[in-house]
C-alpha cells in the first residue's frame, strides 16, 4: 500500500499542522473546509511557520516547493484520489460520523481513513463508514511541527497491513509513532488528563499559586511547560471536553473535571487562543497568573 496523497478534513491548529507535516514530508495533500476563509486562515498559519522552520534551517527545501504540494478546497469531491485520509474537525461524535459517512462514498475504496482525535471512540466514529478495517486512529500533539510523537489506534477489526502503513506514515512524516489500541485518550492522555486535573485541584485547595505550581514542574522535574500553562496552550474547553469522555468511559476520580475549569469554560476563559485562562495572555511574552480572580476570597 502506498501513499502518495493525503487529504486533511478540517484546516484549523491541528488539521493545518498535519497538512504542514505532509507537505513537508512530499506527499502531495489536499485540505478540506467548510469555508474559504478557514483554508486562508490555515495557510496563513502554516506559511508562517514554515517561514520560520525555514530560517532556523529546518527544511530541506524552499517553503515554495512545500507549498506547491499543498491545496485547499471546499468540494468533497476533490478527494476522491486520497490515499489517506486524516480527519481533525470538531470534537464531537456525531458531526465527525457525518463527515465520514459523507466522504465514505466519494473516496477511492482502498484509502485508509484516521482520525486525529484525543478522546473519541475510533470504534463508534468508524461505523459510520463501510471500511471499518482500514480505520484507525491517528493523534497528533500540538504544535504539530514541533512536537515529535504520533499516536496511531488500533481497534479490534484494523487489518494488520493497515496499521503498519499507517505506522510507516508517521515515519514519513518524521514522527515517532507509538502504537496504541482505541481506549478513551490512549496512552498520552490517559497520563496526561489526570496530572492536569490534579493540578488544578491542587490549586482549588491552595496547595500553590498558578506561577509556583508551573514552576515547581518546569524547574523541579523539568517539563517544557508547567501543567498551567499547557492548559492555556491546549485549551481549556478542549480538555474538558476530554475529561468528560474520559471519566465517562472510566468511571474514576482522577478523569473529573474540577469545579473551576467547568467554570472557567462556562465564562469563556479558554485559554490562550481566547486571550484569558490561568494567565491573562495580553502580552504573550508576559503571560499575568489569574489567581486573584480565579481564587478570590
Ligand atoms: N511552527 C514553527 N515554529 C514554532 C511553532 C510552529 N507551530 N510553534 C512555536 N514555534 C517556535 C517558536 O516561535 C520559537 O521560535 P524562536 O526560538 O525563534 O522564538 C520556537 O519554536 C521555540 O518555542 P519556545 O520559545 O516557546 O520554546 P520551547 O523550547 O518552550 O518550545 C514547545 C516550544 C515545543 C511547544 C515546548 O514548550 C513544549 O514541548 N511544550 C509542551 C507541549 C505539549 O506538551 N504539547 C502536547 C499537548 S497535548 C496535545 O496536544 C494533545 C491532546 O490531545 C490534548
Amino acid at each position: 500500500m502506498t501513499i502518495k496523497k493525503v487529504g486533511v478534513l478540517g484546516c484549523g491548529l491541528m488539521g493545518s499542522g498535519i497538512a504542514q507535516v505532509s507537505a513537508t514530508a512530499g506527499f502531495d495533500v489536499i485540505s478540506l473546509e467548510v469555508d474559504e476563509k478557514f483554508i486562508e486562515r490555515g495557510f496563513a498559519g502554516i506559511r508562517k511557520s514554515l517561514a520560520k522552520l525555514a530560517e532556523k534551517g529546518k527544511l530541506n527545501e524552499p517553503v515554495d516547493a512545500i507549498l506547491a504540494r499543498l491545496k485547499g478546497t471546499t468540494r468533497k469531491e476533490d478527494l476522491a484520489d486520497c490515499d489517506i485520509i486524516v480527519e481533525a474537525i470538531i470534537e464531537n461524535l456525531a458531526e465527525k460520523r457525518k463527515m465520514f459517512a459523507a466522504i465514505d462514498p466519494i473516496v477511492k475504496p482502498s484509502a485508509i481513513f484516521a482520525s486525529n482525535t484525543s478522546s473519541i471512540s475510533i470504534t463508534e466514529t468508524m461505523t459510520a463508514t463501510r471500511r471499518a478495517d482500514r480505520f484507525v486512529g491517528l493523534h497528533f500533539f500540538n504544535p504539530v511541527p514541533l512536537m515529535n510523537l504520533v499516536e496511531v489506534a488500533r481497534t479490534i477489526v484494523t487489518s494488520p497491513e493497515v496499521l503498519e502503513t499507517v505506522i510507516a506514515f508517521g515515519k514519513k512524516l518524521g514522527k515517532t509513532p507509538v502504537r496504541t489500541n482505541d481506549m478513551p485518550g490512549f496512552i498520552v492522555n490517559r497520563l496526561l488528563v489526570p496530572y492536569l486535573m490534579d493540578a488544578i485541584r491542587a490549586f482549588e485547595e491552595g496547595v500553590g499559586s498558578v506561577s509556583d505550581i508551573d514552576a515547581s514542574m518546569k524547574l523541579g522535574c523539568g517539563y517544557p511547560m508547567g501543567p498551567f500553562t499547557l492548559l492555556d496552550f491546549v485549551g481549556l474547553d478542549t480538555t474538558y471536553y476530554i475529561s468528560i469522555v474520559m471519566f465517562d468511559e472510566f468511571k474514576e476520580k482522577r478523569f473529573a473535571s474540577p469545579s473551576l475549569l467547568k467554570r472557567m469554560v462556562l465564562a469563556g476563559w479558554h485559554g490562550k487562543k481566547s486571550g484569558k485562562g490561568f494567565y491573562d495572555w495580553s502580552d504573550p511574552a508576559a503571560p499575568a497568573p489569574q489567581d486573584a480572580a480565579l481564587r478570590g476570597l
